[in-house]
């Protein structure tokens, strides 16, 4: 069988320490986004502070003009699951499940995270699937984490991580045609990273991979459609999903979750890299 060759932009440390500034910028957007949803509050205004905090970072929105992408982040509210437009019209009721995406390029080098948020009070069912969204999303960076320092791991060791908490979680549905993605000078470079899936394929992992590990789950089916505009994708039947993302950085002792402010020792302890410093800026 044919396959597709992968062009992997593999990063050396001082690369991954510039991918390391450009995450905490988008730490530090998201962390404003999150602070700022409230009902009442509309989806644009939530874009307004993403932008002004990227950009007294004196870094880009990279989502900006992205194939023609019009704003800097994507808000996807409820039964939206990814890459909705914010919009002034668009205002958030109690009760509603948000998901948050943003994307930030500094000195050349991107980030890219996403954060799933209660628009107060909100169903149980929706906080559990976003709390599984999480879990999964961690349990992916640790696959990776473990397959890069024992040296046998394979991308879809992750996948296969990711779907396995989804699954331990409840009964979800795993967005169907969606996925994580290298990323580096690009947002999205190769490899995809499939949500779903058998360990012990695809591409090893190996340190100098930076990827985007972004679970999508939905309450009901993993069907989606794209509207109209080009973009916003809903789910098939109406039910409201979760999307939550980190870039990391696999180093040769660990990894580097580059858009957590702690660098993902909080979750994952010593699969941290030593190389992170420990004292590492509370933004
Ligand atoms: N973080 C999103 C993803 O990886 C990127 C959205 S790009 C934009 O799919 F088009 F919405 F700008
Ligand atoms: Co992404």
């Amino acid at each position: 069988m044919r396959r597709h060759q992968l062009d992997i932009q593999l990063k050396t440390p001082d690369q991954i320490e510039l991918m390391r500034a450009a995450g905490l910028v988008v730490a530090a957007a998201l962390a404003a986004v999150r602070d700022a949803v409230a009902p009442g509050v509309s989806t644009g205004q939530l874009d307004a502070v993403a932008e002004s905090v990227i950009r007294d970072a004196g870094a880009a929105p990279s989502f900006l003009g992205y194939h023609g992408y019009p704003a800097s982040i994507c808000s996807s509210v409820n039964e939206q699951v990814v890459h909705a437009i914010p919009s002034r019209e668009q205002v958030l009721v109690e009760g509603d499940l948000i998901s948050i995406d943003c994307g930030a390029v500094l000195n050349g080098w991107h980030g890219d995270a996403a954060i799933t948020v209660a628009v107060g009070d909100v169903r149980p069912e929706l906080l559990r699937m976003a709390t599984v969204a999480e879990d999964a999303m961690w349990a992916g960076i640790a696959a990776a984490a473990r397959g890069a320092a024992n040296g046998r791991g394979r991308l879809t060791d992750i996948s296969y991580a990711v779907e396995t908490a989804v699954r331990k979680g409840g009964r979800f549905g795993i967005v169907d045609g969606y996925g994580g993605h290298g990323i580096g000078t690009e947002m999205h470079q190769d490899p995809h990273v499939l949500n779903h899936g058998r360990p012990g394929r695809g591409p090893r992992l190996v340190p100098g991979m930076a990827l985007a590990i972004e679970p999508m789950i939905t309450i009901g089916s993993p069907k989606t459609v794209e509207l109209a505009d080009g973009w916003t994708v809903v789910t098939k039947d109406g039910s409201v999903a979760a999307h939550v993302e980190h870039s990391i950085a696999l180093l040769d002792d660990g990894v580097w979750v580059l858009t957590s402010v702690d660098g993902g020792r909080g979750r994952l302890g010593d699969l941290v890299t030593a190389r992170q410093p420990v004292d590492s800026p509370s933004a």
